[in-house]
């Protein structure tokens, strides 16, 4: 598991988390910001799903969860290349109440820390539609640059969008890591008395 200020990244249990998901996954509200078309799908096929995106060997999938236990949504590093030292990271936060109040932005901190500093990966991208200016802005805050942007790539609500293609590698991030930490941590002493993940940095 790993703790965030605001939320918890634990490993997707399918049949604990299977019902939500299945909402979410079926809500285009929350999906008409993702790359793919929508199309609604059973619970059984909601199962299926996830067993075999957990299951790929290149994918890292985990739940993400308020400090209080509610399970609010989904991030992962997919294409994970050891060669390339490279990822796709993919988040989304199902649970609509809790769009806005930096839990998306702290959940992707700490992917970042885990891709940079656990797996030793080098550069991590991300896709995002031109439209979704709360994911651009998350992944700015993170260190994101963009790198070009796709016109007129992917169909939706009617017409076709731009999508931004973003990137962000580790010496980018990590000043932003420290900065965050300082924010609202006063020291990395009081990091460590409560056990987060300020203290896997030092
Ligand atoms: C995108 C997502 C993960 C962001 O997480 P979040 O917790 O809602 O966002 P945060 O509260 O961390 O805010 C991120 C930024 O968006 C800004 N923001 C918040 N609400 C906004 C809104 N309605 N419009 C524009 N910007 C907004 C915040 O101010 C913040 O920018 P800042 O750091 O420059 O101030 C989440 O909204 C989500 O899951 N959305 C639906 C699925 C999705 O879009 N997934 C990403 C696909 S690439």
């Amino acid at each position: 598991m790993l703790k965030g200020k605001k939320v918890i990244l634990r490993p997707i249990d399918i049949e604990r988390d299977l019902e939500r998901c299945a909402v979410w996954i079926n809500d285009y509200e929350v999906m008409q910001f993702l790359g793919k078309p929508f199309k609604p799908i059973t619970k059984d096929q909601e199962r299926s799903l996830l067993q075999k995106i957990i299951s790929n060997e290149s994918n890292v999938v985990f739940a993400i969860d308020t400090l209080e236990g509610v399970h609010i949504g989904i991030t992962s590093l997919v294409h994970v290349c050891h060669f390339d030292g490279t990822a796709i990271t993919g988040t989304f936060i199902g649970n609509k109440e809790y769009w806005g109040k930096g839990l998306g932005t702290d959940a992707k901190m700490v992917l970042l820390w885990y891709a940079f500093e656990v797996l030793n990966l080098r550069r991590i991208n991300s896709h995002v539609l031109a439209f979704n200016e709360r994911s651009v802005k998350c992944q700015l805050r993170c260190g994101y640059k963009v790198e070009g942007v796709k016109k007129q790539e992917v169909y939706k609500n009617g017409r076709y969008h731009d999508l931004v293609m973003m990137a962000v590698f580790r010496d980018d991030w990590l000043p932003l890591w420290r900065e965050y930490q300082g924010l609202e941590e006063k020291s990395a002493e009081s990091g460590r008395r409560k056990g987060s993940w300020v203290s896997a940095m030092d």
